[in-house]
């Protein structure tokens, strides 16, 4: 995964190459329920006008969500804004350096707190959104409903134990890549992908029936 990531994957989106959580968290946010390519607009006009977590945090609730039209998932910007009126608030402008302190904050889930504090500070902790539940139900064949509590609980612990010993910012960031370019929901691209060695889905010849959907 680190060596493909290193070799195929992306370098160059403007959240990459810092490790300002500011920056990472706002990046993460975004792009929790919407795609790069739309992402990128807004993330650059967000930095411009919010440099720092001080200024989003002085701003009106207004400005922001002004500035978040189109993004969808207004509840989104309104926890943005006030994570940020937290981090001045209660850690003196400075994000905590744990995925679990992250998680405590507004807006923050699990798998985005493991990003941000993997990116950040190379905290060794696994995410979990959707293109790394999909990746991870196919490598396992994962062949459980993911909307029981239970069965999320157990890819967690999957994905906490597949964890590499070092290097996880690239790990991390591996899984989001391969997830995007990769193994894509319909027609996964097997025989471009480094983990299909060990691909219990690709094995089987029927990727994309993972992750298991129970029938409604
Ligand atoms: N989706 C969520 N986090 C991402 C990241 N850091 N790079 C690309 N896509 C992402
Ligand atoms: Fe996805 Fe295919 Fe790679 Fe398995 S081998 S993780 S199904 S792209």
């Amino acid at each position: 995964m680190i060596a493909w990531q290193r070799t195929h994957g992306r370098h160059h989106l403007p959240w990459q190459n810092t490790r300002d959580p500011y920056r990472v968290w706002l990046s993460e946010v975004m792009l929790q329920q919407t795609q790069v390519s739309t992402v990128l607009g807004y993330y650059k006009r967000f930095l411009a006008r919010f440099p720092d977590v001080r200024a989003l945090a002085a701003a009106p609730l207004d400005d922001v969500l002004a500035l978040w039209s189109g993004l969808g998932y207004y509840s989104r910007a309104r926890l943005l804004h006030r994570c940020a009126q937290v981090v001045v608030a209660e850690h003196a402008g400075a994000f905590p350096a744990t995925s679990a302190g992250l998680e405590q904050l507004p807006g923050i889930g699990r798998s985005t707190a493991a990003a941000i504090a993997a990116f950040c500070f190379g905290e060794r902790v696994a995410i979990l959104d959707g293109n790394v539940k999909r990746v991870l139900a196919r490598v396992l064949a994962f062949d459980v409903d993911l909307a029981s509590g239970a069965e999320q609980k157990r890819l967690w612990q999957h994905a906490t134990d597949l964890l590499p010993a070092a290097g996880i910012e690239r790990y991390t960031q591996g899984l989001m890549d391969l997830g995007a370019g990769v193994c894509h929901v319909r027609t996964p691209a097997c025989t471009a992908c480094p983990l299909r060695v060990r691909c219990a889905a690709a094995a089987s010849g029927e990727p994309e029936r993972y992750p298991f959907k129970t029938r409604r």
